[in-house]
């Protein structure tokens, strides 16, 4: 298939740069939608906003109340635009905006005038604000709704903190020239800071007043001395496979990991939402093939981390359940490496979401118990059951290939025959399959053929009350 080649001879025809207008004056012309989008986009400034509208649109006057605005009711004069450092026309009225813009030319202040292009000295971006750090979008008037779809994907990609991280950055300046004389080792050391554990603190906010500032100074101290640092491990939870379950702070963190370490059942789709020069790998188990030991991906997370990497240890669902997120833990603690945790969209609920199962249930269910099929291997009847028998919602992971046990096991403990269980696989993804059915019917479900994904198993009287609604319970396969 041809990819066509970018187009490279169009050139800018405007120039970004960042206009100052902190303190100074900013005239909106207009009352009405267009006019309170201005005033809206305005008032993430300090500027001091001046309007003038001889009638004023609910949505407007509120946005100006909102934002501290001055009103005029009148239309403006060349006398009202003194020292003004730009002047938007949105009164929605061609004459008047041009007449605006007249005014704005003779007074020599850039001018806006909304929805026409060929009137304006300059456009308005989409704009991503972590003051005093900013992102402007344009497509130069030609696509505002592509600009607004880039701008969500920006902000899904930074912490809203990452402003406090310039605050601070802008704090430590002076130390960090005063302290580390050369301008490679400042370099370096920023590169650190701006990935390293305090700067994680800041943009998951877990910093109190002047903390940022204590530990950076150690961190300066520490990298004036030596060049350095050491790194960080995020557990993250990679949801049950869906890209768009996946959090925005997992995302970032992906975004910003020097390694990724990733399971089997997470999507390769989530791994490429990683940096590009990420260092990826692969320690996925599966049955009877194990690519690396639990001590061995100990181990790896310990020595990327002691190397001064940022490491992303990537696991499906949440870390904390069935994730083996407890060993890691402790192997980093024993090891004196910083981590925290990402929690992750765990499967059963991913499962109970799309097929509308409620977990719990007023009058039906109170209790949801996560239990794993692997616990059904002795001949104890697990603590789930007894929880099982007095109405609780049970969601077996790792349940098929003990599914016939733990049906025979239930019904012998006298949990009813017809108790609605769903046997749902692959949830989030693509290729789902979803079937419900009574207990007794369990076994013959997860034994179908075409089951070869991850399966969670969800058993109690909800499941009747779900999209596979199954009262009485024929055996209902719902394909994705
Ligand atoms: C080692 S556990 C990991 C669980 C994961 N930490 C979580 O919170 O979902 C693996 C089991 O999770 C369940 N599982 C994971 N992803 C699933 C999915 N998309 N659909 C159904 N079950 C899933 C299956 O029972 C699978 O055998």
């Amino acid at each position: 298939m041809a990819t066509a080649a970018r187009n490279v001879t169009r050139k800018l025809g405007t120039f970004p740069a960042f206009h100052r207008v902190g303190g100074r004056r900013v005239l909106i012309v207009g009352g009405g939608g267009e006019a309170a989008a201005k005033i809206r986009l305005l008032a993430e400034t300090s500027a001091e906003l001046v309007v003038f509208a001889p009638e004023l649109e609910g949505e407007a006057r509120r946005d100006l109340e909102a934002a501290g605005a001055t009103l005029n009711a009148r239309f403006p004069e060349a006398a009202d635009l003194a020292d003004a450092a730009l002047v938007f026309a949105a009164t929605g009225d061609l004459d008047q905006d041009r007449a605006v813009r007249d005014l704005a030319k003779a007074a020599g202040i850039p001018v806006n005038v909304v929805d026409r292009p060929d009137l304006c000295d300059f456009f308005t971006p989409a704009l991503v604000n972590r003051a005093p750090l900013s992102i402007a979008i344009s497509t130069e008037g030609a696509a505002p709704v592509l600009a607004r779809h880039v701008r969500a994907r920006i902000e899904a990609m930074f912490s809203p903190r990452l402003g406090d991280l310039a605050d601070l950055a802008e704090r430590l300046r002076a130390r960090v020239a005063e302290k580390i004389g050369s301008g490679d080792a400042r370099r370096r050391f920023w590169a650190h800071f701006f990935t390293g554990p305090t700067a994680a603190k800041v943009l998951a906010g877990q910093v109190e007043d002047g903390e940022g500032e204590g530990e950076a100074a150690a961190a300066i101290d520490r990298a004036a001395a030596q060049s350095g640092t050491i790194g960080h491990v995020s557990l993250v939870g990679a949801g049950p496979g869906a890209e768009d379950l996946l959090t925005l702070r997992a995302l970032r963190l992906l975004q910003e990991a020097d390694v990724i370490v990733y399971d089997k059942l997470v999507p390769e789709a989530i791994v490429a939402m990683g940096r590009r020069d990420a260092l990826r790998i692969y320690v996925g188990k599966a049955k009877g093939a194990h690519a690396a030991s639990q001590d061995e991906i100990n181990a790896i997370l310990v020595r990327e981390a002691q190397d001064g990497r940022r490491v992303v240890r990537l696991k499906s669902g949440d870390p904390l359940i069935f994730g083996r997120a407890g060993e890691e833990m402790a192997a980093l603690r024993a090891a004196g490496i910083p981590f925290d945790i990402v929690p992750g969209i765990t499967a059963a609920v991913a499962a109970a979401a799309e097929n509308e199962i409620p977990l719990t249930l007023r009058d039906v269910a109170s209790t949801l118990v996560v239990a794993t099929g692997h616990d059904m291997r002795g001949d104890t009847l697990p603590d789930w059951a007894g929880l099982a028998l007095s109405g609780a919602t049970v969601a077996v992971y790792m349940g098929r290939s003990v599914a016939t046990k733990v049906a025979a096991r239930l019904i012998e403990n006298g949990l009813s025959a017809s108790t609605p269980v769903a046997v749902i696989e692959n949830a989030s993804r693509a290729d789902r399959r979803a079937y419900a059915g009574r207990l007794d019917e369990l076994a013959e479900i997860a034994d179908r053929p075409e089951l070869d994904g991850p399966v969670v198993i969800i058993v109690g009287h909800v499941v009747a009350e779900s999209a596979l609604g199954v009262t009485p319970l024929p055996l209902v396969a719902l394909a994705a």
